[in-house]
C-alpha cells in the first residue's frame, strides 16, 4: 500500500509590511487595543500588480526545490483560497501550474476558508493512498488585502498576505507516512464569516452591487467563541483517536488567527510554549497560507527536523475546521 509524506515546505510573504500604527492612521484603532486583543503586530501586503497566483508560484518553486522532486514528476496542483486571482474561472491552481511549466497535470482549487490547508493536505492523502497520483503539489495563496474592507476597523486589522507549499509525495514507509487528518464542517454558521456579493445568492449587478458586499465580513466576537469549543475539541479527537499524548508533539502548528484562541487551545492541551508554533504576531491571520507559512517558518529556523511530528489545526468561514498529525519526512 502506499502512504502519504509530507517531503517539504515552502512559503513567501510579499515586501510591503502594514504595521498596527500604520493602520492607527486609516480606522479608530491603536497598536495596543490589537497587540492585546489579536497579537498581531504587522502583516505583509502584496503589492497592486502582484496576484495570489504569483505568490503562490514563489512558495512552490521552494517547496519543489527543498523535495529532491523533479517538477516532471507533480502530477497534481491542489491549491486552497478564498482570495483567487478569478472567482469563478480559471482556478488558481491552473494558472500556478501553467506559471511553473508544470504540464497538463491535474489541477484545481479548493474553497474552506482557514481550513483550506488542512483539506488540501487531506485530498492529496487521499489520492495517493488510492494510488491515483504519486506527488501531490499543495498550496495555500491568499491576496486577503483584496477582500478586505479598510473602513472597518473589526476585520482590516486581522488579515494580510501570503502564501505557502508543500509536496506530499507517496513512500512505502510507514513511519513515513501522515499518520490522520480530521476534517468537518458547519454551515449552520455560515453568516458568521462571509464575501455577501458576488455568487448566485447574491449575483453580481455592477448598478445594485452594495458597497463594501465584495469584502469579508466577520462576527469576530461569536467566531472567537466557536473557533475555541472547536478546535480544543478536534485536537483532542485527533490525539485519542491515535493515542498520542500532546507531551510527544514536537511542533504544534495552529492555524494563525488570534495569538488568545491559539493560546486558549494550547493550554487545554497542556502544551509547553516551546511546542506551540506562532507567527501571527508578524504575518496576521493569511486564512489558507497560514499554516503552510508557520511549518516554514519552523523550518528556515533550523528547527524542523526528519521524524518530528507536527499537530495542525484549524479553523476558518463556512464554519469548517480541520487537524492533522504529520511527521515532517524529507528525502535522505
Ligand atoms: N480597535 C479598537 N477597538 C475595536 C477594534 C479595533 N480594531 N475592533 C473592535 N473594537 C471594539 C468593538 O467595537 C467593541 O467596542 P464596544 O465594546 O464599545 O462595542 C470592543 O472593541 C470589543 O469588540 P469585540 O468584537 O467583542 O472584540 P474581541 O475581543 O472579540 O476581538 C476579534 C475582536 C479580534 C475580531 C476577535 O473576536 C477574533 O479574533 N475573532 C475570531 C477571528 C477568527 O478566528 N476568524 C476565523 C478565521 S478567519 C477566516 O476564515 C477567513
Amino acid at each position: 500500500m502506499a502512504y502519504a509524506a509530507f517531503r517539504s515546505i515552502g512559503a513567501y510573504a510579499p515586501k510591503k509590511i502594514l504595521t498596527n500604527e500604520d493602520l492607527s492612521k486609516m480606522v479608530d484603532t491603536s497598536d495596543d487595543w490589537i497587540v492585546k486583543r489579536t497579537g498581531i503586530k504587522e502583516r505583509h501586503i502584496a503589492a497592486k500588480d502582484e496576484t495570489t497566483s504569483d505568490m503562490g508560484v514563489q512558495a512552490a518553486k521552494k517547496a519543489i526545490e527543498r523535495s529532491g522532486i523533479h517538477p516532471n514528476e507533480i502530477d497534481m496542483v491542489v491549491c486552497a483560497t478564498i482570495s483567487p486571482d478569478y472567482f469563478c474561472m480559471p482556478s488558481t491552481a491552473t494558472i500556478i501550474s501553467n506559471k511553473l511549466g508544470l504540464g497538463n497535470v491535474t489541477a484545481f482549487d479548493i474553497s474552506a476558508a482557514c481550513t483550506g490547508f488542512v483539506y488540501i493536505l487531506s485530498i492529496a492523502k487521499a489520492f495517493i493512498e488510492s494510488g491515483m497520483k504519486k506527488n501531490v503539489l499543495i498550496i495555500g495563496a491568499e491576496k486577503l488585502s483584496a477582500i478586505t474592507d479598510y473602513t472597518d476597523r473589526g476585520t482590516c486589522i486581522l488579515f494580510g498576505d501570503g502564501a505557502g507549499a508543500a509536496v506530499i509525495s507517496a513512500t512505502e514507509n510507514k513511519d513515513e507516512a501522515i499518520i490522520d487528518i480530521h476534517t468537518g464542517a458547519d454551515g449552520t454558521y455560515a453568516d458568521l464569516l462571509m464575501t455577501p456579493n458576488g455568487g448566485t445568492g447574491s449575483p453580481h449587478d455592477s448598478l445594485e452591487l452594495e458597497a463594501g458586499a465584495c469584502f469579508m465580513q466577520m462576527k469576530g466576537n461569536e467566531t472567537f467563541k466557536v473557533a475555541v469549543r472547536t478546535l480544543t475539541k478536534d485536537v483532542v479527537e485527533i490525539l485519542n483517536d491515535n493515542n498520542i499524548e500532546s507531551s510527544k508533539i514536537d511542533h504544534f502548528v495552529p492555524h494563525q488567527a488570534n495569538y488568545r484562541i491559539i493560546k486558549a487551545v494550547g493550554d487545554a492541551l497542556k502544551m509547553r510554549d516551546e511546542q506551540v508554533v506562532l507567527t501571527v504576531g508578524k504575518f496576521g491571520n493569511t486564512s489558507g497560507a497560514s499554516i503552510p507559512m508557520a511549518i516554514n517558518e519552523v523550518y528556515e529556523s533550523g528547527s524542523l527536523k526528519a521524524g518530528e511530528l507536527m499537530l495542525l489545526d484549524a479553523f476558518g468561514g463556512g464554519l469548517t475546521w480541520g487537524s492533522a498529525l504529520v511527521p515532517f519526512s524529507p528525502l535522505k
